[in-house]
């Protein structure tokens, strides 16, 4: 459903750490480019910096700690209901690290967004940028997907390409990254809220009413894609 300016899509927000993803979301939705309200910051991690960053923007935050539940489709089940409470036309992963069972990802087929650090297919999975490296890779990137039951495996919407420098490091690559991955995701989320961008029943993204044949190419400077 589109979400006009004075109508802010609801949306939560789950993370497992930093949060510096969730904060260029809520900085975007500060300075008036982004029509979402976050109803919720959730955390599956006690204590993370990320909460304290939606605490600081006046946002409401819950812990679903998956260390007390006996397994995942337990915490699954708990995490759905928490998110649910809130009433989300969007769930938005910002770092979120965990596997998600069937039967949650299908609860919000259409509805929910993941950032990964790789150009996707390339590279799903954790320890990214030290894989890239290993492999003697000259490019690497962000991808902004749907959320479906392969992980790391929706259909793509949005991704930026990163070069690879001489004598870079896991930690300095990701740093690169990580600037691309901060612009792409209030673009993704606010085409998502502008009714612009959905998953089809044959599962394609759609944008602007056209199925996507490939994911969109951030451009690299400071422009974003519109
Ligand atoms: C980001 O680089 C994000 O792409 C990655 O975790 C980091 C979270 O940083 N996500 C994944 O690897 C998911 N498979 P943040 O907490 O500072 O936003």
């Amino acid at each position: 459903m589109a979400a006009a300016v004075d109508n802010p899509l609801p949306i939560v927000v789950l993370i497992s750490g930093r949060g510096s993803n969730l904060q260029s979301i809520i900085d975007s939705v500060a300075a008036g480019e982004l029509p979402v309200e976050i109803r919720a910051v959730i955390s599956n991690r006690p204590d993370v910096p990320g909460l304290q960053h939606a605490s600081q923007a006046g946002i409401p935050t819950r812990v679903i700690d998956n260390s007390h539940y006996p397994d995942r489709a337990a915490f699954d089940a708990a995490l759905q209901a928490a998110i649910d409470d809130y009433r989300p036309e969007l769930v938005v992963l910002a770092g979120f690290m965990r596997i998600l069972t069937s039967a949650f990802v299908r609860h919000y087929r259409g509805r929910m967004l993941n950032i990964h650090p790789s150009l996707l297919p390339e590279f799903p999975g954790l320890n990214t940028h030290q894989r890239v490296l290993d492999a003697g890779r000259e490019e690497t990137g962000a991808t902004i997907h749907f959320v479906t039951e392969e992980i790391d495996g929706g259909p793509p919407i949005l991704q930026a390409r990163v070069p690879v420098l001489a004598g870079d490091d896991a930690d300095s690559l990701a740093a690169r990254v990580l600037e691309q991955e901060h612009r792409m995701y209030p673009v993704v989320i606010r085409w998502y809220a502008e009714g612009r961008v959905q998953l089809d029943t044959e599962g394609r993204v759609r944008l602007d009413d056209v199925p996507l044949e490939r994911p969109r190419l951030q451009d690299s400077g400071a422009g974003a894609p519109c």
